[in-house]
């Protein structure tokens, strides 16, 4: 894609009256009643809410993981409906980057090994996936543990293994689902500025977190409760309002 072209202005996220409902035997549950919102290129966007209030659910949605019940939602430009199995399969590997609260790295995997994972789906297959992944471990400032399985890692050098992976097929953005919620506090901090660092460099960057002081290390703060956008903000000035 040419920085000079056409589809700079696109959103990368473009979601309008999107709604999610489960079936459950008689009863249907309404996670997502309706919301819109675009997020650009270059964004990093926390999402809040209580327990229950569909935060998961939209992070599925824009991870192309589970598909709307109504309404309409573009990634990269490109209509979600409009794909079929494959397709869905082909953007999250391609276009988007996931990190977990778990990390979810393979076990008996190097560092290494884990982020080359997903090149092996890569179309076209890259000319050399070892440099590409010994590149983005370097990145993540993993050069010196390349050959380390998880268990030999602490819990913030796995998740920037994790990271390191997410980026590795050039994601047009990073989906990270309570990326710090199983860290401790400096190590928390250190994964929010990588995070940013990365949204520096033009990375965009979508997280979903309990924790307000997480939170403020976003630049856009999207709160959410009962299945609903309740508040879209800059974050500038949150925490300084939430004390008073
Ligand atoms: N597969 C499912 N089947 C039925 N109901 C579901 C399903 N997934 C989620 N829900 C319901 O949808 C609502 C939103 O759930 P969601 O997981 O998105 O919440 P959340 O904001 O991520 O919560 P948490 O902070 O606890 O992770 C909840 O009421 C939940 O029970
Ligand atoms: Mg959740």
């Amino acid at each position: 894609m040419n920085e000079a072209g056409a589809n700079v202005k696109v959103p990368v996220v473009a979601a309008r009256d999107l709604t999610k409902s489960y079936q459950l035997g008689e009863q249907a549950v309404h996670a997502l009643r309706g919301v819109s919102f675009e997020i650009h290129r270059g964004e990093f966007v926390a999402i809040m809410g209580p327990s229950g209030s569909g935060k998961s659910t939209l992070m599925n949605m824009i991870g192309a993981l589970d598909v709307p019940t109504s309404g309409e939602l573009k990634i990269d430009g490109v209509d979600i409906a409009t794909l079929d199995r494959d397709q869905l399969a082909g953007l999250r590997n391609h276009t988007i980057g996931f990190v977990f609260q778990q990390f979810n790295l393979l076990a008996r995997t190097t560092a290494l090994d884990n982020v080359k994972l997903p090149l092996t789906y890569a179309m076209p297959r890259p000319a050399d996936p070892e440099a590409m992944a010994r590149q983005r471990l370097e990145q993540v400032g993993l050069g010196s543990r390349m050959d380390h399985v998880p268990s030999q890692l602490s819990g913030g050098q796995q998740q920037r293994v994790a990271i390191a992976r997410a980026l590795v097929n050039n994601p047009s953005l990073i989906l990270a689902d309570e990326p710090t919620g199983a860290l401790d506090s400096a190590t928390s901090l250190e994964i929010l500025n990588l995070f940013k660092a990365l949204n520096a460099q033009g990375m965009t960057v979508i997280m979903v977190t309990h924790e307000l002081d997480v939170a403020s290390h976003a630049k856009r703060l999207l709160r959410v409760r009962d299945g609903q956008i309740v508040e879209d903000r800059p974050v500038h000035g949150l925490l300084e309002e939430s004390a008073t």
